[in-house]
């Protein structure tokens, strides 16, 4: 017993519009039972547009789902055209918020020092940062997983003092195992977790690594959930296309059940 409460988090991804975010909200809400919500935290990860009416719907109905964003900018607000304040998420009651996902890194450039710096705009506004870590093919290829992890973790965590710290949910996503089917083995995510905790140990206290949750992503169905999440260090899974599929996405929270 790690006394760590397990989390299982759908990153919807530019998937589903505001009424289909209703409907999927709804869905997982009436499929999981009182003492499925308590057991697992379940939270959903609505593109931007989505989240007013996801608010609506869980406050209305006192829903047992938590919920919060994919991204948001560093700076609290200014002449940044397109771009969402942590203020903006944490008045529309987000609790968490994607930083540093593999897509964002690749397909927006961003590097350790701006992950760093949305990690830190998270805290500030009270919002937990899912910090998302993990190496591509070569680097897995070449054996370097762990070291290269521990590298982007450390740089996303600079300066993060031992108080906010435990605020924070490390997601171990190797980018290989992104919807590619290819899911890591228990073993491999393991390795790299266990890791992750050993050093947050080593940054800040044992007590609080133990209780900072890690959860895995890539490829995670209903049918590989249970044999993950076994694992000592695993805490859950940051979920992708398995997300937007209501069923798939209770079974993942029931998991695999
Ligand atoms: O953030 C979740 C993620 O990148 C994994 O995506 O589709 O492989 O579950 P998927």
């Amino acid at each position: 017993e790690t006394g760590r409460r397990p989390l299982m988090a759908g990153n919807w991804k530019m998937n589903l519009n505001h009424l289909e975010a209703i409907a999927l909200v709804q869905k997982l809400a009436f499929s999981l039972t009182e003492q499925q919500l308590n057991d697992v935290e379940v939270v959903v990860l609505p593109p931007f547009v989505d989240i007013r009416s996801v608010q609506t719907l869980v406050d209305g109905d006192k829903l047992l789902i938590g919920y919060g964003a994919q991204d948001l900018s560093p700076h609290p607000s200014g002449a940044y055209t397109g771009d969402i304040s942590g203020g903006m998420l944490a008045k529309l009651g987000c609790q968490y918020v994607v930083v540093g996902h593999s897509e964002r890194r690749q397909y927006h450039r961003e590097d350790d020092a701006l992950v760093n710096a949305k990690v830190k705009a998270a805290l500030a506004n009270g919002i937990a940062p899912i910090l998302c870590v993990g190496e591509g093919l070569e680097v897995r290829e070449a054996g370097e997983h762990v070291g290269y992890t521990l590298a982007q973790l450390d740089a996303g965590l600079e300066k993060v003092k031992t108080d906010e710290v435990e605020k924070i949910v490390i997601a171990y996503e190797p980018v290989w195992a992104i919807g590619t089917g290819k899911v890591a083995t228990p073993q491999d995510a393991q390795e790299v977790i266990g890791a992750i905790r050993t050093r947050l140990a080593e940054k800040y206290t044992g007590g609080t690594a133990d209780r900072i949750r890690i959860l895995y992503g890539g490829s995670v169905k209903h049918d590989n959930v249970a044999a993950i999440i076994e694992q000592p260090d695993i805490d859950g899974a940051l979920v992708g296309g398995a997300s937007i599929d209501a069923e798939g996405f209770v079974r993942i929270c029931r998991l695999g059940k």
